[in-house]
């Protein structure tokens, strides 16, 4: 309830609240021809994302923490640019807004949920599903929410359930007291950029990788390098949104380097990349002699996966200290851990200044995006 108060108060623009529903279709807006959007991205980087939109869409208001929680953003576009949200990098669904209203976290929640889809124009096509996402403490599950809206639904509409393959997703979310209803536009995440040939088993989420190129300043132009390279998602991610950029990546692991050139020709930019095999902690071994960086941008191992926490410092200290040479005078060093004090010490210690910090939930664990100059 607190969290619906604070939507409505901190006004979503152009919704009217009639009846506890806010209805974008209630203040004639259809006229003003604007879509309402919930998008949703990593939570931690909602400004990211409203950045980015500004930047692509002609954007009419937004919200970041739509809902008071993490990794959703509210924009308002034109209709003509819907097109162009598709193609951002920072977001990973895009639903298009129908109505929200307050639901209580008790069972009589579900029977509100009920009311409340009832009570909306849902445009819907032959065959649909609920969807639903919940956070926050309730006695019932997403499942008993997608089980209410869906009975909503069929009761006044009438149109067939289809779980696997259905024409329209029906996105029910469930953010802590508010009830978000809307169209999903995404049917795959817009995390997936390409097939990829070679699956690692730490693979950043590139809409982090974008997030922090992004913060690293990136220019057309500039030397890109990732020394913990991977299957090369922060190479291909550089090289497939910065144009005239040298982008390259080093790994210690022979099947990292080969799969990272497998996943560049998957994504048809193996032209445009190069990876290298060797170790980070000694760079002046590894790149060409006279090669120096602007921008690195790296998701260090943290050591929980292959349990080996004890070899971080010693990673982290020789990179850092065999990078710093390596380094121009402008350059900018973006980097994903999730022991963000021992960073900050040895980078310190070594001869770094912390610019920035952000905290963000990267596959459900807590990680800090920290950005990084020469100091
Ligand atoms: C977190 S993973 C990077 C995942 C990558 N961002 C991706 O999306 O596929 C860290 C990588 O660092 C590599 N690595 C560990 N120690 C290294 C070292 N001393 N020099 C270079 N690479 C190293 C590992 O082989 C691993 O692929």
């Amino acid at each position: 309830m607190m969290i619906h108060a604070g939507v409505i108060a901190s006004g979503v623009p152009g919704f009217a609240v009639k009846d506890g529903i806010m209805n974008p279709h209630g203040l004639g807006l259809e006229a003003a021809e604007e879509h309402h959007l919930m998008v949703t991205t990593i939570p931690g980087i909602e400004d990211i994302v409203v950045e980015e939109a500004s930047e692509r869409l002609d954007l009419r208001g937004s919200q970041p923490r739509f809902g008071g929680v993490g990794g959703r953003v509210y924009l308002r576009i034109p209709p003509g640019d819907l097109q162009s949200l598709f193609k951002m990098r920072s977001i990973e669904h895009i639903i298009r807004l129908l109505g929200a209203f307050p639901v209580r976290g008790t069972e009589a929640g579900l029977d509100e949920i009920y009311r409340g889809v009832s009570e909306l124009a849902i445009p819907l096509g032959s065959t649909f599903r609920i969807t639903c996402e919940r956070v926050g403490t309730h006695e019932y599950t997403s499942i008993d929410v997608q089980r209410a809206a869906g009975q909503a639904v069929v009761d006044k509409y009438g149109t067939r359930v289809d779980l696997r393959n259905p024409e329209t997703i029906v996105r029910v979310d469930v953010l802590h007291g508010l009830c978000v209803v809307g169209i999903q536009l995404t049917r795959n995440s817009l995390r997936i950029r390409y097939p990829r040939a070679f699956q690692h088993p730490s693979a950043l989420n590139p809409v982090i990788a974008y997030a922090m190129l992004r913060l690293s300043g990136v220019q057309a132009g500039d030397r890109v390098l990732d020394a913990f390279c991977g299957g090369g998602t922060i190479i291909i991610e550089a090289v497939q949104v910065w144009r005239d950029i040298e982008a390259v990546g080093v790994d210690i692991s022979p099947k990292c380097v080969d799969g990272a050139r497998r996943n560049s020709e998957a994504a048809g930019v193996s032209s445009k990349v190069r990876f290298i095999l060797g170790d980070s902690t000694r760079l002046e071994s590894v790149l060409p002699r006279g090669w120096t960086a602007d921008r690195v941008v790296s998701n260090l191992p943290f050591g929980i996966r292959s349990g080996r926490r004890k070899s971080l410092p010693r990673i982290y200290s020789g990179f850092l200290a065999s990078l710093r040479p390596r380094l121009n005078e402008e350059a900018r060093v973006c980097l994903l851990t999730v022991h963000k004090g021992l960073l900050r010490s040895i980078a310190e210690r070594i001869g770094y200044e912390v610019l920035d910090s952000k905290r963000i939930i990267n596959g459900g664990l807590v990680a800090h995006i920290m950005l990084f100059r020469p100091s």
